[in-house]
Parts: C-alpha cells; structure tokens; sequence
C-alpha cells in the first residue's frame, strides 16, 4: 500500500479542522497549523474551539495522526500537500477579504510544499493569483468545500460530491488518492457518525462519491453559484410565505404541494427568518461584488440579499403589531444560534431582531441551548439573558421563536403560557403547530401560516 501522505492544513475553523480530522481518520499524517496560539493549545489538550456534534469524539480517535502548530516550519516540513482553509471574511464593501488567505500564502511560499490546495471560499480569480505568489514549481488547486456547520464532521467524511479544480492532470491524480476513501466511502463508519442509510446502500450497489474535476476558475464559481442558488431559494420561499400571509394560506402546504416536482423538490424550503451564518450572507454580497466588478449587475442577487433583510425585521413589525407600542413590553427571544446545532451567532437574525426591539423600547430577554455565553459578549448588556427558557418567559408579553432548537419544540407549553403575562408567540421558523399553540389559547403567528395578522387579537 502506498505510504500515507502528510498533508498540513492551515486554519482550524469548521472547515479546517473538519477536513483535518476526516483525513487522519482515513490514514493520513496531518498537521494542523493557525495563528491563534490559544485555540492550538486547547487542540492540543483535545478541546474543541467550537461547538460541532461528533468533534470531540474524533479529535480523541484521530489524535495519534493529527498535530496541532503555530509553527510553520513545523507545519510544512516535510509535508505533500498543504490545505489551505482559512477565514475569508466579508469587508464593510461586500467582497471577501483575503488578507488571511494571502498571509497563508506568502508563508507558504517560503517553504517547500509542491501542491497547495485552496478550500477556503474565494472570488474567482484568487487561485491565479495563489500561482503567482507561490511560484514556479508549486502547484494550485481549487478544492471548495460544500459542509454545514452542525454536521461539519458528517458531511465532510459522507460528502454529495468533492469539486477539484485544477490544470495539472498528476495535481488530480494526488486529490484523487488523497480523496479514494471518501470517494470509495471504503472507510468504517464511526458510531458516533453513522454513515446515512441510503449512501450506506448506494455503496453497497457499486455507488461511488463524485469527484468532480474542472478548471481553477469553474471551481470557484462553482462555490458561489451553489451558495447563491441555496440562498434564492431561501428568500424565494420566504415571500411566498409572505404572500401566503397576506391571503390566508399555509407555506407547509404550498411546500408540500410543489415540492413533489422533482424539478422543484422539496429540500431546502423552509421559510422563517432568512438566511445567515458565515456563508450566505458573505457569499452572496461577494458573488454580487464579483459580477459587479465584471461589468455585470445582478440583479437577482441583489434582490435575494435584500428580501433576506427584510424578512428579519418582519418578526419585530408583527410583534408591534399583535402588543401595539413595545415600549416598556417585554419581548423573549427563544434562540440565538444563526441556526439549531450550532453555537454560531455570526450574521444570526437574532442580533439585530434583538437591537431593533430594543431600539422600539422593548425589554428583551433571550435564551439559547448553545450560544448565550458567545451571546453574552455580543449582546447589548441591556438584554437580559436566560439558562432556562421557562424563567425567561415569566411575566413576558411576547415569545419570539428565533432559532428552531428542538428543545423549543419540545417545551412544555402550557406551561409557558401560565407564565407568560400575555400569550402571545410568534413564531419565526415554523417549528411549533398553529392548532395545538391556539388550542392551548395562543395568539400564534409563524411565518407563512397560521393565522393571517390582521385576524390575531389580544
Ligand atoms: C451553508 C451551505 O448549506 C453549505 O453547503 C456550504 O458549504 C456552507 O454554507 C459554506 O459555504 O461554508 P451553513 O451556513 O452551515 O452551510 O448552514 P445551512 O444549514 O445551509 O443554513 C444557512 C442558513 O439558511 C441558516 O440561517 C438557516 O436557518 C437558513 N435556512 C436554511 C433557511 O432559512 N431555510 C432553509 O430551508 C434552509
């Protein structure tokens, strides 16, 4: 058998670490290297810097093939292979900022790694640039990554598809074998990482991951056209459920009924809040940026990124409108997390629904399984925060369901409502059923159901 390769990957983000764990459990010899000497301490001592389910238990199983660095000499000597996975944050003008990716590179440059693949997101045009940095001698690839946090591990070691871009057919013949056992899904599964039932069987039917191979600059379009499709589905949904509120229908029924077009499908069709996190927010201000820059509006894009603002603030108009002025109201917000299975609060609609209640003269009080003590750091101190969702309700006159945590669907209701000073929840991701809440005597609204805003009376 070939000789395990040692690969170096540079940053220990969700998809850094992710990709560095997945390829130690698959044999190879990684190294883990990122500035923030903290984070590589605590990695050295197992801890994770994030919350993500499975992460602890398969640093632990991976940890005889994983070592942790703020060295770089450390981190590329000797090493193959260099992933590249750091950070590229959006600047206040909307394109990615790759100060850290350019970092990443100049030091690359000073030692001896033939192939440096780039994972991180980044406009088209940046792996051109990467060979011009590195020189000759080295060569680039594009390696996008398709993972969602809360199943970063899940999904990176059971990936739909791996895109490499290159345009050296011996750099494809390196990711292909660094790539076979996920290619192949030939590894064990971990038992705390099942491998999904149908790709468990589709194997077994001969089904192999697609690795999909093009150019530099197709890769990396390809990263955002995915993202920004992902993204115009959101907000395409989202004013279907705004209209549906207007005229008395139900989302959940609309999805159901057009979902069964297989042109259509049914994935990805949830109407709430809009989008946020670390990728569709700077993902698609930057795609806009890069068509822009290209001579090119596009304007359904734009449209996209604006209907996802809006749909924030929609939450905070209808709870004004069910309690009338907020002022000296107390509003709860149930959930903080950009979305359930995460302790993320970047670009999270709760932020700035938090801001707009209290800059309408609401008291806000907010709690969350995962991100209240991130939360707390962040927050305006004027919020008042919450362990246990059934004190934070005590008194209220308004819920807002924010992030759908399973553990909100699972409250006891009734409960809450015998605390609540008014009953009233509005409800901004569809988690909880319109009957059952107005069974238990609830002013409810969700978002493209229940009843039409104009019919909800105190
Ligand atoms: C997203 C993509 O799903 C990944 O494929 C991609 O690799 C990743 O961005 C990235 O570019 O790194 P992620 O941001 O972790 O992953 O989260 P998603 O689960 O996709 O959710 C994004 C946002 O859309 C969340 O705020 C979520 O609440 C919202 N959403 C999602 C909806 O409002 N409705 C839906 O039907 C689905």
């Amino acid at each position: 058998m070939e000789k395990a390769k040692t690969v170096t990957v540079v940053g220990a983000g969700y998809v850094g670490l992710s990709t560095a764990v997945a390829l130690a459990l698959l044999g190879s010899e990684v190294r883990v290297l990122d500035t923030n000497a903290a984070r590589v301490e605590g990695l050295k001592r197992g801890e994770p810097p994030f919350y993500e389910p499975g992460l602890a238990e398969s640093l632990a199983e991976a940890a005889p093939r994983l070592r942790y660095t703020t060295d770089p000499a450390e981190a590329y000597d000797g090493s193959e292979v260099a992933i590249v996975a750091v950070g590229t944050p959006p600047t206040p003008a909307g394109h990615a900022d790759l100060r850290y990716l350019y970092q990443a590179l100049e030091t690359l440059a000073q030692h001896r790694v033939g192939l440096v693949v780039i994972k991180s997101t980044v406009p088209v045009g940046t792996n051109q640039e990467a060979k011009r940095i590195l020189g000759p001698g080295v060569a680039v690839a594009s390696n996008p990554e398709f993972l969602r946090q809360g199943q970063a591990l899940s999904d990176t070691l059971y990936p739909e598809r791996i895109l490499v871009g290159a345009e050296e057919e011996w750099v494809f013949g390196v990711l292909e074998r660094l790539y076979g056992p996920l290619v192949e899904q030939s590894f064990e599964e971990l038992p705390w990482l099942p491998r999904p039932k149908a790709l468990r069987e589709a194997v077994a039917r001969g089904y192999r991951v697609p690795l999909v191979r093009t150019g530099l600059e197709s890769a990396e379009l390809a990263k955002y056209a995915a993202n920004a499709f992902l993204a115009t589905r959101i907000s395409f949904i989202n004013e279907i459920a705004n209209v549906a509120e207007a005229v008395g229908a139900d989302i959940e029924e609309v999805v159901q009924a057009i979902g069964l077009d297989p042109r259509i499908g049914p994935h990805f069709f949830k109407a709430g809040l809009g989008y946020g996190g670390s990728c569709f927010p700077k993902d698609t201000r930057a795609l806009a940026y890069l068509a822009k820059r290209g001579g090119y509006d596009f304007k359904l894009l734009r449209a996209v990124i604006e209907v996802n603002q809006a749909q924030r603030y929609r939450l905070v108009e209808k709870a004004e409108a069910v309690l009338g002025r907020l002022n000296g109201q107390t509003v709860v917000l149930l959930g903080l997390a950009f979305k359930p299975g995460t302790d993320d609060l970047r670009e999270a609609p709760s932020l700035e629904i938090a801001e707009e209640l209290l800059a309408r003269g609401a008291r806000v009080r907010a709690t969350d399984p995962k991100a209240l003590e991130l939360a707390k750091q962040i927050l305006d101190p004027r919020v008042e925060t919450f362990t246990d969702p059934l004190e934070a309700v005590e008194g209220a006159d308004a819920v807002l369901l924010v992030t759908e945590w399973p553990e909100y669907r699972a409250l006891d209701w009734a409960e809450v409502k015998r605390r609540l000073r008014r009953a009233v929840v509005l409800d901004g991701r569809n988690a909880l059923d319109p009957r059952a809440m107005e069974a238990l005597g609830y002013v409810y609204q969700g978002i493209g159901r229940g009843r039409k805003l104009s019919e909800l009376a105190l």
